[in-house]
């Protein structure tokens, strides 16, 4: 028996041996035959950083890419990183090799949406979290939801008519805010809406600033307000458990949650995950619609054409059905692609990050342990060779589909957008008692772009709206 012990701790120690040989031959190889992409890293630290943001930053991205091809690498805000601008990488990073990159946000950010927010995380907990947030958005779920949000798309668009000039983005945010709250929360208390409003404003006013927690700063009043947030949602949680109000809504989600031994989500893992999907909710509705209202101003012909198609569905209605159904937002085609084609031409996210976990090796180039990469969506979407002249607003073009992987308004694989459809949904409700009640003019200049960080046109698209009938 001691014998067979032994030459079994023998073989163990053998093959473990190999395998480390063989392990650091590989690696060798790995090293010597894998190179950086093309490119370069601009200045010590800062690198590309200034390059990046003292220009459009697509056309920085375009530059970049036609000099170096779709891999390329450069330096920004002192990290070193990869960018891909080919459908095949974005997908390999996104849906084939998700485990070898990890989602990549400043600390600074993390707190004050909440680290234990879904789109930090990887693996068990993201997944868990995901699957939560995607019943309460699916189209099953949004289908209920769609006399209310008409409700706050009516009640919106009467509060812009008063001949007053509106900041169409800002505008667009309340509405979009209004909808992230109905879908999170179902109906709640208007003074808990307000408290909500309030808060949110004031955080979102510091994700953008220089993060110090100095008393006084735009970053410091944020991180207060995100306190408060906790205990506003604190005191809505209490009150639902209280009453046994368990609905299928996302808070209805959160509090209901079980794992395999029984344990339920803390305070702090619901509230990071209820302000995760606000912010992921509001900016990029918000920005898609004022684009839509842009490009549609910018094309008569197309704006009599969507009317037509809208006003079509006004008079089919008969005196019982009356407001938007689920099987009525299917028979808008034209305004569909019409939010189809802003969601490319505008790419309002025009990339994302990851983090490489491991170095990794991609089509013969390195792309080592700790860079960050991110897969350009905007190259992608504005390539002619996926789509025709890709600078002109066709949104006919999508009578066929789009090549597989080349269009990813909404990303892509694991992390990709689960309230897809509820933004889809809630921009067909504004547009349907927008382009049939309602017209509007522009207001001074719209020919250029502001980043919010997401791009909008400038000034946020001044608007003046009129009641029609
Ligand atoms: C037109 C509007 C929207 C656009 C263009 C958009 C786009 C995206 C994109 C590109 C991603 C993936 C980011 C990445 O891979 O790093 C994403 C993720 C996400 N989106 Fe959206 N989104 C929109 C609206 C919404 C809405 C209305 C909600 C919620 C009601 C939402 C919730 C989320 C969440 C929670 C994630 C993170 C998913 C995860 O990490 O698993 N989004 N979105």
């Amino acid at each position: 028996m001691k014998l067979f012990t032994t030459i079994f701790y023998l073989i163990m120690f053998l093959a473990s041996l190999l395998s480390y040989c063989l392990f650091k031959k590989d690696k060798r190889r790995h090293k010597q035959t894998a190179r950086l992409p093309p490119g370069s890293m601009g200045w010590p630290c800062i690198g590309e950083t200034l390059q990046m943001y003292s220009q459009d930053p697509n056309i920085f991205f375009a530059s970049k890419q036609k000099r170096y091809g779709d891999i390329f690498k450069t330096r920004i805000l002192g990290y070193p990183c990869v960018m891909l601008a080919s459908p095949e990488a974005a997908r390999f990073v996104l849906v084939t090799h998700p485990h070898l990159f990890k989602p990549t946000y400043p600390k600074s950010k993390e707190n004050l949406i909440g680290p234990s927010a879904l789109f930090f995380h990887q693996g068990n907990y993201h997944a868990r979290m995901r699957k939560l947030v995607q019943t309460s958005f699916s189209p099953e779920a949004s289908r209920k939801l769609i006399t209310d949000i008409e409700n706050i798309a009516i009640s919106s668009l009467e509060s812009w008519s008063n001949g007053q000039v509106i900041n169409t983005f800002l505008q667009m945010k309340k509405f979009a805010f209004e909808v992230g709250v109905l879908s999170i929360f179902g109906h709640l208390e208007k003074k808990y809406t307000q408290e909500l409003k309030e808060n949110y404003s004031i955080l979102e006013k510091g994700y953008n600033c220089f993060p110090t927690s100095l008393p006084g700063t735009a970053y410091h009043k944020a991180l207060m307000a995100r306190r408060r947030l906790n205990r506003i949602i604190g005191e809505i949680v209490q009150e639902r458990k209280e009453k046994k109000w368990l609905a299928s809504n996302l808070l209805g989600q959160l509090l209901n949650f079980r794992d395999e031994m029984g344990n339920t989500l803390s305070d702090e893992q619901i509230s990071d995950n209820i302000i995760g999907v606000l912010f992921a909710a509001q900016d990029t509705t918000a920005s898609v619609l004022t684009w839509i209202l842009k490009y549609l101003h910018d094309d008569p012909k197309l704006l009599d054409f969507v009317k037509a198609e809208q006003k079509a569905i006004c008079e089919s209605e008969n005196g019982e059905e009356r407001g938007l159904t689920w099987s009525k937002t299917r028979q808008m085609p034209l305004t569909y692609r019409i939010i189809l084609e802003t969601l490319r031409k505008a790419s309002i996210i025009s990339f994302t990050f990851r983090e490489a976990t491991v170095d990794v090796e991609y089509e013969g180039y390195l792309i080592p342990k700790g860079w960050k990469v991110m897969p350009l969506f905007r190259n992608i979407h504005h390539n002619p060779e996926f789509f025709t002249d890709p600078g002109i607003f066709d949104p006919f073009r999508f009578e066929n589909p789009p090549k597989p992987n080349t269009y990813m308004p909404f990303g892509n694989g694991i992390h990709a957008c689960p309230g897809n459809e509820l933004a889809k949904v809630e921009m067909l409700v504004l547009l349907h008692h927008m382009l049939t009640k309602y017209r509007w003019e522009l207001v001074g200049s719209t020919n250029f772009i502001q980043y919010s960080p997401f791009p909008i046109p400038e000034h946020g698209l001044q608007a003046r709206f009129k009641k029609e009938i």
